[in-house]
């Protein structure tokens, strides 16, 4: 049986009075007392179609039953609409389908939300019925977006000379700073593969196999606490290459990334990218993400305040800390529980207070005004470039706390005040991101990226002289408007030096072959020197999409709890199961 001549988008005056037949949903109806008008629905769009009751009566009738979201097969044919009734919004909106046969090939209960309108839904209704918010136009086109996303990115890989392998789900863990999502082994009994974090050390294993150059859209599973762009499984572009070093890597996917903006947006972007190193992006935003499109950039008042006798900088300055501060500009307008509520902020963040200063054409107003004087309020103006109606922000700490309690006030403030520029995209390269960092709880050194960095090289020195906080990585970030987008480096190709690190980790000769033995093994039999990264696709959908969530790009997401609401998973499994896997559940 023939289904449709044509789809629901295509329709057009270049085929007035052919006969047509369509397939497609009830998407809404008008029922005019005579005529009733349906607009019917597929994945390509909308198609208006008439039901007459002077030429067509039986039909007529039989179309008074049709409700919202039913599956519908027409035949017709397609006619000018009367003049001043065109909707020019859709493609389709010229023509008319005057129906001839109408079939009913499936019927809808009453919907729980409508598919037709853009109104706010709770997310817990939508995911459990997830078949039909993706009926919605929004989520119908982020989804074919990301298909024409990943096309492009098959595409341009494959020219580049990319192989594209798959690696195993079922696996043994990498370490990536999250926590393993885990499964039993059935035949192997107390043993378990964990899903992985990412393919990292199978694609290094890949470069040593003389791949090259090797790709893969990879699923990726942590168990961490979700946040907004952050899900338990999630898609990277995992892309690794030999004998190449940061540029041959930068040049890759700036290539990459100006063709998906090219196909999803239409949009030129940059190229080369920016590039920031770590400290400087610090210094600058207080952030190793910065937002770059708006500036609001941290400036030292240490120098400034070096004479005051206002204790809280002087006590800070004695013990060596910073004093710091931002301008808002426009920032005057906030209230007074509005700086409260900002202050118990920059104490959520770890400061000890927050010094805000608001400059207005009358003066002055801070509630620190009189320990400051006007003198140095107005050094403050100069350095800061406040002007009136702006709100300076003050905070004085280690710069550890200052820097980055100042960053999120300057994300927090620059939405407040309304200075980010809609439509731009800011790429920028964040570099020499430190190898280590000091894990003050559990009293010991973890890597700041993965453990198969490379150091780079002018820093080694700093190994024999135990000032590991100094030594920068080959590691890099891609940030685009505050985002983290991607993240890769240069890699230990080296067994001593791999090694030599996961002893700094704090892990003895045992657990070093226990976990990672393969990968040393490897290692001795030729690696060649390689690098590559990972961009998140669902980010990178999310910013092309301007969607407020990453849920909003995945078909089938997971809620904030980490449940699937539309399966209901996770779930109970049967006692057989669990005997067979050789496991028992602790009451
Ligand atoms: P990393 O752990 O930084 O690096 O991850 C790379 C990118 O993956 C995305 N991402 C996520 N997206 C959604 N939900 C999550 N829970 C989530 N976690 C990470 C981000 C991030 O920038 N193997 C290394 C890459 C490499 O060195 O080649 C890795 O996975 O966009
Ligand atoms: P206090 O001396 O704690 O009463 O603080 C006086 C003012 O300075 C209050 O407005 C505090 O919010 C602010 N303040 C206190 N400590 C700091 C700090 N480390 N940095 C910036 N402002 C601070």
């Amino acid at each position: 049986m023939k289904f449709r001549t044509h789809n629901c988008g295509e329709l057009n005056d270049q085929n007035l009075n052919t006969k047509v037949m369509l397939c497609g949903w009830v998407h809404s109806r008008r029922d005019h007392g005579g005529l009733i008008f349906i607009d019917m629905r597929d994945r390509e769009g909308l198609t208006q179609i008439v039901f007459n009751p002077e030429t067509h009566q039986e039909i007529h009738e039989q179309a008074h039953s049709l409700r919202s979201e039913y599956v519908i097969q027409i035949s017709g044919k397609v006619e000018l609409r009367p003049e001043g009734t065109e909707n020019l919004k859709i493609p389709t909106g010229k023509i008319e389908i005057h129906v001839t046969q109408l079939k009913v090939l499936n019927e809808s209960k009453p919907l729980p939300f409508e598919v037709n309108d853009t109104k706010d839904v709770g997310e817990e209704l939508r995911l459990t019925y997830r078949y039909l918010d993706l009926r919605k136009e929004k989520m119908r086109h982020n989804l074919m977006l990301r298909s024409a996303v990943f096309k492009t990115i098959r595409n341009y890989m494959d020219n580049n000379g990319f192989t594209e392998i798959e690696t195993p789900i079922l696996t043994k863990s990498t370490p990536e700073g999250a926590r393993d999502y885990l499964v039993p082994s059935r035949l192997n009994a107390g043993m378990f593969f964990a899903l992985p974090q990412s393919p990292q050390l199978f694609k290094q294993i890949l470069m040593v196999a003389g791949f090259d150059k090797y790709y893969q859209i990879a699923r990726c599973f942590r168990d961490e606490d979700l946040r907004k762009d952050r899900q338990p499984e999630f898609t990277q572009l995992d892309m690794e290459m030999s004998f190449v070093d940061e540029e041959t890597i930068f040049s890759v996917m700036e290539g990459l990334m100006s063709q998906i903006f090219e196909v999803a947006l239409g949009k030129k972007i940059e190229i080369p990218f920016l590039r920031l190193p770590h400290s400087q992006a610090l210094k600058k935003y207080g952030s190793d993400k910065p937002d770059t499109r708006y500036g609001m950039e941290l400036v030292d008042l240490g120098e400034l305040v070096s004479e005051s006798s206002f204790m809280v900088f002087k006590k800070v300055l004695e013990a060596k800390g910073a004093v710091m501060g931002i301008n808002v500009p426009g920032g005057a307008q906030l209230s007074a529980k509005d700086l409260d509520d900002l202050t118990k902020l920059a104490i959520d963040y770890g400061a000890k207070g927050l010094v805000w200063i608001k400059k207005q054409a009358e003066g002055f107003q801070s509630p620190v005004k009189k320990h400051l004087g006007d003198d140095l309020m107005n050094k403050f103006v100069e350095t800061l470039e406040a002007k009136d109606g702006d709100l300076m922000l003050i905070v004085a700490d280690s710069p550890k706390i200052a820097m980055p309690v100042l960053g999120q006030l300057r994300t927090t403030m620059a939405e407040r005040v309304n200075i980010i520029p809609k439509d731009k995209f800011n790429f920028l390269w964040i570099t020499e991101f430190p190898l280590f960092h000091y894990n003050d709880d559990e009293k010991r050194w973890d890597s700041e990226h993965h453990p198969f960095t490379s150091p780079m090289e002018e820093d080694l020195t700093y190994f024999d002289s135990g000032d590991l906080s100094k030594i920068r990585s080959r590691a890099f970030d891609l940030v685009v408007n505050g985002v983290e987008l991607g993240s890769g480096s240069i890699r230990i190709h080296q067994p001593q030096m791999q090694k030599k690190i996961f002893e700094i980790l704090g892990m003895d000769e045992s657990e070093v072959k226990q976990k990672f033995g393969f990968l040393l093994d490897a290692f001795q039999y030729g690696a060649p020197p390689h690098g590559g990264m990972a961009p998140g696709l669902d980010r990178l959908l999310t910013l092309l999409t301007d969607s407020p969530s990453i849920r909003d790009v995945i078909a089938f997401p997971k809620t904030q709890k980490a449940i699937c609401p539309l399966t209901s998973a996770p779930s109970e499994i049967s006692p057989v199961q669990l005997r067979d896997l050789h496991l028992t559940i602790k009451e």
